[in-house]
């Protein structure tokens, strides 16, 4: 058990979750509240390294497991390296995709039997979860239109080895993300992802404030 507050943000490609993830970021640093953003697959030098891998659109051919055991050894670092510490300081650790991801792309996604991954992500957490999950959810067709936009936009590494998944992939992640918050609506708070950035921003803040733990909300 941490003493700290965890906070996931999950959705599909292009939602929006990693502009609302930066918005709340400013938002709590801004009242003092001591905050962490990090992001999966990634969030530490070793970890970003398994990233490059995981989203070079050159890697077609990696198979469904090995990508599964990568995703799973880049968590493990990451928890180790970044997210543990912070949360055992007592932290807000946000968290810009987190083990949800792994069950709807992986799972629900590429048809990797459930029981595995729920396995692997036991072993990769290291008995770290999420305390509240943002799911941003977004019609897949909307989404990838805006990633495929920005893609295009970057100078940098192509990451677009999932942008160029068909639709019916997307569709399946889009599903498996809303049985995750049909099955935990305690943790999960979903929010409109066609709304505008500024609607979407109120209403991801005013959830979260209420829901951040009174020792760690400093002057919200
Ligand atoms: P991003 O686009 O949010 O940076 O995420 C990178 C990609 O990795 C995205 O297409 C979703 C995918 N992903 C998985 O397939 N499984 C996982 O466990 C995680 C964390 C991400």
């Amino acid at each position: 058990m941490h003493v700290g507050y965890f906070i996931t943000f999950e959705g599909v490609e292009g939602c929006g979750k990693t502009t609302q993830i930066k918005l709340l970021s400013e938002f709590l640093s801004a009242r003092g509240i001591r905050t962490v953003l990090t992001r999966e697959p990634g969030g530490c030098p070793i970890a970003d390294k398994i990233r490059a891998i995981l989203l070079d659109a050159e890697n077609q051919a990696l198979s469904p497991l090995a990508e599964l055991m990568l995703y799973a050894a880049a968590r493990a670092q990451h928890v180790t390296e970044v997210i543990s510490p912070a949360l055992d300081a007592g932290k807000i650790v946000l968290c810009d995709r987190f083990c949800d991801a792994t069950v709807a792309y992986q799972s629900f996604g590429r048809g990797i039997d459930r029981t595995v991954i729920d396995a692997l992500n036991l072993h990769a957490c290291q008995g770290v979860s999420p305390d509240l999950t943002v799911l941003v959810d977004c019609d897949p067709t909307v989404g990838l239109e805006r990633a495929r936009r920005r893609i295009e936009a970057t100078s940098g590494p192509r990451e677009e080895r999932f942008e160029l998944e068909a639709l019916p992939f997307h569709h399946r992640v889009r599903a498996g993300y809303q049985q995750l918050a049909a099955d935990e609506p305690d943790r999960f708070l979903i929010i409109n992802g066609s709304d505008t950035i500024e609607e979407i921003f109120a209403a991801i803040s005013a959830q979260i404030v209420a829901r951040i733990p009174e020792a760690l909300r400093a002057v919200c």
